[in-house]
């Protein structure tokens, strides 16, 4: 049997679509290594959000190159495919700039990677392919259907794609352009999968889009429903315990979702709302089409609709033109809002988006300096908050072994990752656990036997 490795940088949309991608050539003939030096196949699924998100690509495939030479001398022809967003973004370039590429697929025609590959390569006189068109169908109807097995071997926790692209055009971002206009998946076929996936052990399951509050899908009274319609019905499947959702737009913060927080008790307590900046003026150089405060104030309300919530963020800093009381109201609102965690990044300009256009370039020590000085405060903000959780009872979803022998390792409701020794408990189950010290990355517990004690939803509400 011809065996495949797929590498995924990037988001948790490229995670599931190298999921997805393993599992049309598995259907085609292919099993899955997690080894590049026996694969007959080698799929990276790129990432181009940020420039040295794309420059890792680049050396990757010289290690890929270095692993097919190799290879060929024994005898043995290994395909190289670039998927994902770099392969949308550079199309053809990649041909020129890789000898050791065969196919360039981008993220809306996954589905024609197998007859791509078949099609490439040796046999047909070492033909090169390029996709990177954006069909109007939805490429999901033409992967084969999720399989048990394989479900259950990815886990408890899964993500499932309801909404891809995006239409704002922040001027920062490539993702318009990599991965096209938002299209949103019909409620039917997302109950249908999130149905599979229960019926095959997951517990836990994460909404994804690029933005994917701006949800507007097909429902099942041929309506468009909104994401807080598709989180009510998603709650009803059998087996969801947990529902998570993610990256949302604070403009897309509508009402129906921010009470989907206080009234549906699957909907875990975490908000991933990226505000990028919290000075007006960057944000309307951003086009983020919203301010400072209109931020505050959704988190205002999404903390009255559920005042434990754990908030993360994504923030840019040295955004052309940003000056330093630019980046002090950035700070401030961080001070103000109080994250859970968060992603911080300085600003890469990205071909072909008008920000990279701007004749305002940040020096990258200024970039440098900013940037430790914003994650110094998120870190003592993370910190905070996770020792706000010792002494206190939460409910772990276990998902895997822990580091050591006897040691289970799982989720919070609040995201955060949380050891404990678990003797007689198995992956899947929700268990109540009492935190009991703060590691580098992980919180340290101890599970609740005695029932009385272990009811964590009381102790969840006596102490929000
Ligand atoms: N430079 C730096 N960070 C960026 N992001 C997106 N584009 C850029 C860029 N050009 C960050 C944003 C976004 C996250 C996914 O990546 O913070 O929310
Ligand atoms: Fe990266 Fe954006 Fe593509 Fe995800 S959608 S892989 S973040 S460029």
């Amino acid at each position: 049997m011809k065996k495949v490795f797929v590498k995924s940088y990037g988001c948790q949309m490229n995670v599931y679509d190298s999921e997805r991608m393993a599992d049309a050539l598995t259907a085609d003939g292919y099993a899955q290594t997690d080894s590049a030096d026996d694969a007959d196949l080698v799929v990276l699924n790129t990432c181009h959000i940020r420039e040295k998100a794309a420059e890792k690509v680049y050396s990757e495939l010289g290690r890929v190159r270095e692993i097919k030479e190799a290879r060929a001398v024994e005898g043995r022809e290994t395909k190289v495919v670039v998927a994902g967003c770099v392969a949308q973004a550079e199309g053809a370039e990649i041909l020129r700039r890789a000898k050791v590429v065969d196919v360039v697929v981008g993220p809306q025609s996954y589905h024609r990677l197998p007859a791509m590959v078949r099609e490439a390569g040796a046999a047909s006189g070492r033909r090169r392919l390029v996709d990177t068109d954006f069909p109007e169908d939805d490429k999901f109807d033409h992967l084969p259907k999720l399989d048990r097995a394989r479900i259950r071997a990815r886990g408890v926790a899964a993500f499932l794609t309801v909404q891809e692209g995006c239409d704002k055009f922040c001027s920062f971002c490539v993702v318009p352009y990599t991965r096209g206009a938002e299209v949103s998946r019909p409620v039917s076929r997302l109950i249908e999968e999130a149905r599979l996936l229960a019926q095959a052990g997951v517990r836990e399951i994460t909404l994804i889009g690029q933005n994917v509050n701006a949800y507007h899908g097909e429902g099942t009274d041929g309506r468009e429903w909104t994401l807080g319609r598709l989180l009510h019905a998603v709650a009803e499947v059998e087996g969801v315990e947990r529902i998570r959702y993610t990256t949302s737009h604070p403009r897309d913060m509508d009402e129906a979702l921010i009470a989907a927080h206080r009234d549906l008790p699957q909907l875990m307590p975490y908000l991933h709302l990226p505000v990028q900046s919290g000075s007006d003026r960057i944000l309307a150089a951003m086009n983020r089409k919203h301010t400072g405060d209109e931020y505050r104030r959704v988190i205002d309300q999404v903390r009255a609709a559920r005042p434990d919530i754990a908030l993360s963020s994504d923030f840019i800093v040295g955004f052309p033109g940003e000056s330093d009381a630019d980046f002090e109201e950035t700070m401030r609102l961080v001070a103000d809002i109080g994250f859970a965690s968060s992603f911080s990044f300085k600003y890469s300009a990205r071909p072909g988006t008008p920000a990279a256009e701007s004749g305002e370039q940040i020096a990258e020590a200024v970039k440098a300096e900013r940037l430790a000085r914003l994650q110094a405060l998120l870190e003592e903000q993370r910190r905070a908050f996770n020792g706000a959780t010792v002494g206190r009872v939460v409910e772990v979803l276990i998902e895997k072994p822990g580091r050591h022998p006897g040691q289970l390792g799982g989720k919070s409701p609040y995201l955060q990752a949380v050891h404990f020794d678990g003797a007689g408990l198995a992956v899947g189950d929700i268990v109540p656990v009492r935190i009991v010290a703060q590691g580098a990355n992980s919180l340290v517990g101890e599970a609740v036997r005695d029932a009385a004690a272990g009811n964590a939803d009381k102790m969840e509400s006596s102490a929000a």
